[in-house]
């Protein structure tokens, strides 16, 4: 009877997993979703406490005695994640996904580790299965590890040297011959080896993480979101654990689908992003740039939109640094009333998350019809009166068109210089998360207006309010 209900707990949790995702494709059933999804999770949770009955007498009391130590662990996670999750500011979001992404690639290589000491894993299959699932694990923990340094500024973006490619290689193909020693080597020996093959594991994610920095991030952190995914499900094979296997192909295949996206909105393949020098930062040399930057003033940026046919809003990382998104939407209202036509444009890696823009927006309550997305809306920019620029940057910059030294050269860009006049409000001359100099802000017909997004939209909504009626 118990066993029943354990299995019949893994496919409602499975139901759960999946009706919560597809909520998840649209912001306004976003969070219905999430909801779905964590009560599938507490389901699925609650079940594993099921296989403690679900064993032989002779294992239960080994079972057992690790009860208090699993609940020690749950209550640490949660005491842990709920403190973070409600402190988190949403620009250090990404941060906080590359730790969790971590964090259940850790947990998928332990409960491998835990396998190889020899309880369950009886077939060479299952051992095989048992230890991809520990390598691509452990590869997703410290590669996880290293790109939430690399997003925190606590570490350089891309480190490279002479001889990467070929010293990853050897760590790797050291690695699996040490993960086949572990599995069929004789007794001590066989123990060593599994040791080093999770060292070898843990040093090779270093490794392939260093290289990789810029405007590859993204890229990287949805592909350790899928390989923490595929590892998950993996050892939910090895411990014969329905829910885990489909909980962990789902975000396995979900993250999969996700690191395709990003790497195509980046116009990249994965293995550029992986294995080329794209997103080196500040380092590419920039020729001479032609024109100069002329500013504007909030309150003659605001009156110019007012009186225009057209607006479209192209939302960046800043106007998340200065949680300005409300009184944005103030002034659009304010525009719609004087009979404006005016549209988000989102480009896919805008901001630091993948979403991070829609987000904010919907936080805001801007109807979901007013947002396009970049392929939808890029060609309406040549027959717009205004383009109006709030704390994006790498993601409107022409440079990324032509010019083959730059680090963002190839990305797709929301294409607000081909509009008849353009806007750009930042704080001063900052550059973009690439590091390089935008030449969109030279443009004839680009005005920069400086300051903080939220006090310039403050102006700007003053100054609307102040024309007369
Ligand atoms: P960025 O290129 O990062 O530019 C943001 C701009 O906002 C800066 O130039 C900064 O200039 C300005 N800014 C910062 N704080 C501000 C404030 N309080 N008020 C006004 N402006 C402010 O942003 P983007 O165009 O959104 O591009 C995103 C970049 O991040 C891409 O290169 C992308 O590859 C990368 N990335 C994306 C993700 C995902 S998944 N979306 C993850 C990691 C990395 P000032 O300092 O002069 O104000």
């Amino acid at each position: 009877m118990l066993q029943l209900l354990v299995e019949a707990s893994g496919f409602a949790a499975a139901l759960l997993f999946i009706l919560g995702l597809k909520r998840m494709a649209s912001p306004a059933t976003a969070l219905r979703g999430i909801v779905l999804a964590g009560v599938g999770m507490l389901v699925a949770v609650v079940a594993s406490f099921g296989y403690l009955a679900d064993v032989g007498e002779a294992a239960r009391p080994h079972r057992l005695a690790n009860l208090g130590l699993a609940l020690l662990a749950l209550a640490l996670g949660i005491g842990w994640a709920w403190r973070s999750g409600r402190r988190v500011a949403v620009t250090a979001m990404p941060q906080m996904v590359a730790l969790y992404n971590g964090m259940g690639g850790g947990a998928a290589a332990a409960v491998a580790a835990v396998e190889l000491t020899g309880t369950h894993a009886d077939s060479p299959l299952q051992l095989g299965v048992t230890m991809l699932g520990a390598l691509i694990g452990a590869v997703s923990l410290a590669g996880s590890l290293v790109a939430w340094a690399k997003l925190d500024g606590r570490m350089k973006s891309a480190w490279r040297f002479r001889g990467q490619g070929a010293l990853n290689a050897v760590v790797l193909l050291l690695t699996l011959v040490l993960g086949a020693l572990a599995v069929f080597g004789p007794g001590a020996m066989a123990a060593w080896c599994a040791v080093l093959f999770f060292a070898g594991a843990l040093a090779f994610g270093v490794l392939m993480t260093l290289p990789i920095g810029g405007a590859d991030m993204p890229v990287v952190i949805s592909l350790y979101n899928a390989f923490t995914g595929l590892a998950v499900g993996l050892e939910g094979y090895a411990l014969h654990n329905p829910a885990l296997m489909i909980a962990g192909m789902v975000v396995g295949s979900a993250g999969t689908l996700l690191t395709l996206l990003m790497a195509k909105a980046m116009n990249r393949s994965l293995t550029n992003v992986l294995f080329s020098r794209f997103g080196e930062g500040a380092a590419a040399a920039q020729g001479e740039i032609a024109g100069s930057m002329k500013s504007a003033d909030a309150a003659d940026a605001a009156v110019t939109m007012r009186y225009a046919g057209s607006v479209i809003i192209v939302p960046g990382y800043g106007l998340a640094v200065a949680q300005a998104q409300a009184k944005l939407y103030e002034f659009v209202k304010l525009l719609q009333a004087a009979g404006v036509d005016v549209k988000f444009a989102i480009h896919p890696v805008a901001g630091r998350m993948p979403g991070h823009m829609n987000v904010l927006l919907a936080e805001a309550g801007v109807p979901y019809d007013l947002i396009f997305d970049m392929d939808d809306i890029n060609d309406s920019f040549a027959s717009t009166d205004v383009a109006l620029v709030i704390g994006a940057n790498d993601v409107v910059n022409p440079a990324a068109r032509t010019d083959k030294a730059s680090p963002i050269y190839g990305m797709p860009i929301l294409n607000v210089d081909r509009a008849h006049q353009a806007y750009v409000i930042k704080r001063g001359q900052g550059k973009g998360y690439a590091g390089v100099e935008n030449l969109l802000f030279y443009g004839d017909h680009c005005s920069m207006v400086y300051g903080d997004a939220l006090a310039v939209l403050n102006a700007m909504v003053q100054a609307i309010k102040d024309l007369p009626a």
